[in-house]
């Protein structure tokens, strides 16, 4: 039974993630190496909560005892010590996630599970870093984790059915719906078929058969999908679509999936979409 989950990273993904737990019951820490950080994403979940207590959605009695199960802090190690679950949200780079794994893996109680929430690195990459291979998988949450309600549980070549026991039901118990890969592949199962549509959208308009805004449009307005591709890449950010692409190419060497020209533009310029105030579309900064 889970009972104290630590959630590593407080961006977007990492906040809302432990925003999840502590809405489900479960106490919770989101750490970040970043001292500023924490509270600032402690007021964009107050803001968003909020809103959904004005829209009746959720009562202020559960918004005020799921904040009261939420704790911030910088320090991994201790954090770590007390937790039965670990989900990583930190920066999409195998560098830091290694050593995030071995300080994890070194740190948490030996019965702990340690998923990544990394949408391009598998956990095979991370698990001997761990110490506790078997103990190891990733728990894959889509933007915005509050309110999408899959999550991919991906099982490594040494996950043991333990593992993928206690995720599925974790996942449930957060009122997700647990989508199971068998095994490994790269970009996992919902990012493929949102990169296929992502591709075909950048290379339409970069041949110039139409605008982003009416590709949008189109992807609203025919298909129904709730967003269009080119203001979904400003929601997730433009430097997580960007670093996707890189890193699949690094898994795959196929130089068919290095990020399109435009993407890579508005990578180079910071223009990451909505945390930046400006993307595909301009935003007001928050
Ligand atoms: N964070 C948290 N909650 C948010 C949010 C955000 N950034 N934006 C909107 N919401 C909430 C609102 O509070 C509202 O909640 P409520 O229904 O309880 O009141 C609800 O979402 C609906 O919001 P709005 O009415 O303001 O706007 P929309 O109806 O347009 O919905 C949306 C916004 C939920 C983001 C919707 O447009 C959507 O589903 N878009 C597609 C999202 C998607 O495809 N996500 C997957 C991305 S891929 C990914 O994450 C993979 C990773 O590896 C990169």
């Amino acid at each position: 039974m889970v009972e104290r989950i630590l959630v590593v990273g407080a961006g977007a993904m990492g906040s809302q993630i432990g925003m999840v737990a502590a809405l489900a019951g479960i106490d919770t820490t989101v750490q970040d190496v970043s001292a500023e950080q924490l509270p600032r994403a402690e007021a964009q979940l107050r803001d968003r909560l909020a809103g959904q207590v004005a829209k009746g959605r959720r009562t202020q009695e559960d918004v005020d005892a799921a904040f009261a199960r939420l704790r911030f802090t910088t320090e991994l190690e201790t954090a770590a010590a007390a937790a039965d679950y670990v989900i990583e949200a930190a920066i999409e780079r195998i560098d830091i996630k290694r050593e995030l794994f071995a300080r994890l893996g070194a740190a948490a109680p030996a019965h702990a599970i340690l998923a990544t929430n990394s949408s391009t690195i598998p956990s095979s990459e991370l698990a001997d870093a761990s110490g506790r291979a078997d103990r190891v998988c990733n728990l894959h949450f889509f933007m915005p984790p509050l309110v999408m309600r899959a999550v991919e549980v991906v099982r490594g070549p040494e996950t043991s059915d333990a593992t993928v026991a206690t995720t599925t039901a974790l996942a449930e118990r957060l009122g997700k719906t647990p989508v199971v890969l068998n095994r490994e592949i790269p970009g996992f199962v919902a990012n493929r078929l949102l990169w296929a549509i992502r591709e075909e959208a950048l290379r339409m308009y970069g041949d110039g058969i139409a605008s982003y805004q009416d590709i949008d449009a189109a992807a609203r307005e025919a298909l129904g999908h709730p967003m269009g591709p080119f203001e979904l890449m400003d929601l997730v950010g433009n430097d997580v679509a960007y670093r996707n692409k890189i890193a699949v190419y690094e898994q795959t060497g196929d130089e068919a999936e290095l990020p399109h020209p435009a993407l890579v533009a508005l990578y180079e310029k910071g223009d990451y979409g909505r945390k930046t105030g400006k993307g595909w579309y301009d935003y007001d900064s928050r």
